[in-house]
């Protein structure tokens, strides 16, 4: 499974790309909002961040603007993917831009009916997000697994990009079901590394170390 990463904030991009573990970046109005800064810059910044898939979402509610931001968008770099809603209007641009040759990532999808029409419609990427579900007392994982489900050996070509990713648990599941990404808030890329027997380990190994070193007058 590939991993991207799922903010606009430049900074944690950044950090989580010198990892080497990046493969994309999802970004969302919301995440846009929560940093300053020209929106074109940002994107921009991020395509030389991460060489991978960067969503960009389009925010309009017609097929007509859905086109027209997603063309702008999409002519940023090539590396740049259009985001739409999964809805009628997101349907309807999407099946005209990717008639474009643009790829899209189709967005807030919450049940594999909804997958099944993405893909059909010519989307790249699916985008079922599993937190939101689980916000509200339903098991996302399932959601997600019934989407993975639907779309294994789909007659387009179409990636599940499991998203609204809560936890490490969420990045485990997805992989072990087969979604082809996960793409994960930096929060959880942080919980992910982190174990107190690693730090435990790794103390006692540099005393150790230390300490031989000194024995040997080192
Ligand atoms: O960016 C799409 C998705 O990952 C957002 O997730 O955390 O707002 O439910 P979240």
């Amino acid at each position: 499974m590939k991993l991207f990463i799922d903010t606009a904030d430049l900074k944690e991009i950044e950090q989580i790309a010198s990892w080497g573990v990046l493969a994309g970046v999802t970004t969302n109005p919301s995440l846009l909002a929560a940093v300053d800064g020209d929106e074109v810059s940002i994107y921009r910044r991020i395509t030389e961040l991460v060489d991978g898939p960067i969503s960009a979402e389009v925010v309009a509610d017609n097929r007509e603007d859905m086109v027209t931001e997603g063309r702008r968008l999409a002519a940023l770099h090539p590396n740049i993917v259009v985001k739409l809603p999964t809805s009628e209007e997101g349907l309807q641009a999407t099946s005209v831009l990717a008639g474009e040759g643009i790829r899209v990532n189709m967005t807030l999808c919450f049940t594999a009916t909804q997958a099944l029409l993405a893909a059909a419609a010519g989307a790249r990427f699916v985008s079922p997000f599993v937190g939101r579900y689980d916000d509200i007392g339903n098991d996302g994982i399932e959601a997600l697994r019934e989407t993975v489900d639907a779309l294994m050996g789909s007659a387009y070509e179409v990636e599940v990009l499991a998203a609204s990713i809560r936890s490490p648990i969420h990045v485990i599941e997805a992989a072990k079901m087969g979604a082809d990404i996960a793409t994960i808030p930096p929060k959880v890329f942080h919980q992910m590394l982190k174990h107190p027997l690693t730090d435990a380990g790794n103390q006692k190994f540099n005393e150790d170390a230390a300490a031989r070193r000194a024995r040997q007058g080192g």
